[in-house]
């Protein structure tokens, strides 16, 4: 198919998370953070305090080299960039009474960059790195006490950027919450100790916060356009047994309650009678039910892969990601072993069309490969074919799914920039279309060198997806 379906208006760009880019961990006030004590991502223990082969103390160096990291992105032509405000910057400790100038006044220089090349920024206010403070004091989520201190945090940022960001996303991933609580939810008491009760609570605590700082937005900034984010895993059976298709009618339900919550404003039927059958009774106060009704302007989601599920008691393992699932025997596999399944975008994002109505913006999709930089007449860079093809053909499905009528305000790959896994916490997981010189070991000088696809992605934005 030739020629654009793409809205004139539609956002390209890409997307980042503070924890993964900054680095400067310990500089400007800044507290420490969960992820300062995750040197290996989900894949090892935390540590007591930061070690250094926690590669994102470092990361990529962003803090002290955003200037020029921006104008790479002006560069590709982005019209907006992802990227999430450390809460630890602006609370250091997270429940103190008033934020820190020092890491205010660093977001403040980053907005300044990007109207200078008009870049319209998206902000996560929540992206993994909730202050630890709030983690061993309070044990994360699990605590009501999250939801003042996460709305004293957001009404801070609003009132501080609220004439420079339109576009503002609450918790990223925050169906992630169940496989991931220390890193997603703060949540200190070991994953093996932590009961149904707390970890539903949590999650609760987590949409009202949500939904409160939609309100407050709503209050502050008239014209902001608020959403969720949810990690996105198209599922389908692995036969076509009924008893498989219920498994993944109830394996999508477990994800997109979170969705469901944040877009219609109230518990689903389906939900309840979990609570029900597990015996769980959720705190849920009159105030509460009264602030879920807060909900949001758009959808946004990440998108890497979909799986298969499957109604066998001996279903084997999962598929290698962090939601779980089934390998699916007909699609190839990136080199983390994550399914690479192009048309599980189109049909996710008609999926969410037709269960909620509401914009939809794709803010991470990418492929995370092993890169190896080579000389081409002179110049550094890495001949990532393979990543061009994967991101070509899920924007080509992007283009599909708003010919089927959906709308989607904009696309923004993941780690357009490369930066530090967050599964992993390896570097080597390269997604961007920038090489980052930093390796594994924390060796490398940090300069930044355009890969080919630099130059693919550059011309898909300036025909506004006719290149593809
Ligand atoms: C999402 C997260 O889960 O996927 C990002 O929002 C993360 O923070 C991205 O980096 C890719 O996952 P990974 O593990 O390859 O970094």
């Amino acid at each position: 198919m030739t020629g654009t379906t793409f809205p004139p208006d539609f956002l390209w760009g890409g997307a980042t998370a503070a924890n993964q880019i900054e680095g400067a961990y310990a500089e400007g006030g800044k507290g420490l953070s969960v992820q300062d004590v995750l040197p290996h991502g989900l894949t090892g223990p935390r540590t007591p305090s930061p070690t250094p082969d926690n590669l994102k103390l470092e990361a990529i160096d962003f803090y002290h080299r955003y200037a020029q990291d921006i104008a790479l992105f002006a560069e590709l032509g982005f019209t907006v960039f992802r990227f999430s405000i450390a809460w630890s910057r602006i609370f250091p400790a997270g429940d103190e009474a008033e934020p820190n100038e020092e890491g205010l006044a660093f977001y403040d220089r980053v907005l300044d960059e990007l109207e200078k090349h008009g870049i319209e920024p998206l902000v996560t206010i929540s992206h993994y790195e909730t202050p630890l403070h709030l983690a061993e004091a309070y044990d994360g989520w699990t605590n009501r006490r999250l939801i003042g201190f996460y709305e004293r945090y957001a009404r801070v940022l609003f009132e501080r950027y609220g004439s420079r960001v339109r576009y503002w996303l609450t918790f990223n991933e925050i169906n992630s919450l169940v496989h991931a609580p220390f890193m997603s939810g703060a949540i200190n008491t070991p994953a093996d100790r932590l009961t149904d009760q707390q970890l539903y609570q949590a999650m609760h605590h987590e949409l009202v916060a949500s939904a409160s700082a939609t309100r407050i937005a709503r209050e502050l900034m008239p014209d902001a356009r608020i959403g969720c984010m949810v990690l996105a895993m198209p599922t389908y059976p692995l036969t076509p047994a009924p008893a498989d298709v219920l498994a993944v009618m109830k394996a999508d339900h477990a994800n997109l309650v979170f969705g469901d919550v944040q877009v219609r404003g109230a518990y689903p039927g389906y939900f309840l009678r979990t609570l029900r059958e597990r015996g769980i009774e959720l705190d849920i106060t009159d105030d509460d039910r009264a602030t879920l009704a807060h909900t949001v302007d758009f959808v946004s989601f990440s998108y890497y892969m979909s799986a298969c599920e499957s109604a066998s008691p001996d279903r084997a393992p999962g598929a290698g990601n962090i939601m779980g699932g089934l390998p699916n025997p007909t699609l190839e596999q990136s080199q983390w072993g994550w399914q690479i399944d192009p048309v599980g975008l189109r049909i996710v994002l008609n999926q969410f069309w037709d269960r909620w109505g509401k914009p939809l913006f794709v803010v991470e999709n990418g492929l995370g490969a092993r890169d190896e930089l080579v000389v081409v007449d002179g110049v550094p860079t890495v001949l990532d074919d393979d990543r061009i093809a994967y991101l070509n053909d899920h924007l080509v499905q992007v283009r599909e799914a708003i010919a089927d009528g959906v709308d989607v305000l904009g696309y923004t790959s993941w780690g357009c920039i490369d930066l530090v896994s967050a599964s992993t916490a390896q570097l080597s997981k390269r997604y961007g279309f920038i090489y980052v010189d930093r390796d594994d070991d924390g060796s490398g000088t940090l300069q930044r060198h355009r890969k080919k696809s630099f130059g693919w992605y550059a011309e898909v934005i300036r025909t506004n997806g006719a290149s593809l």
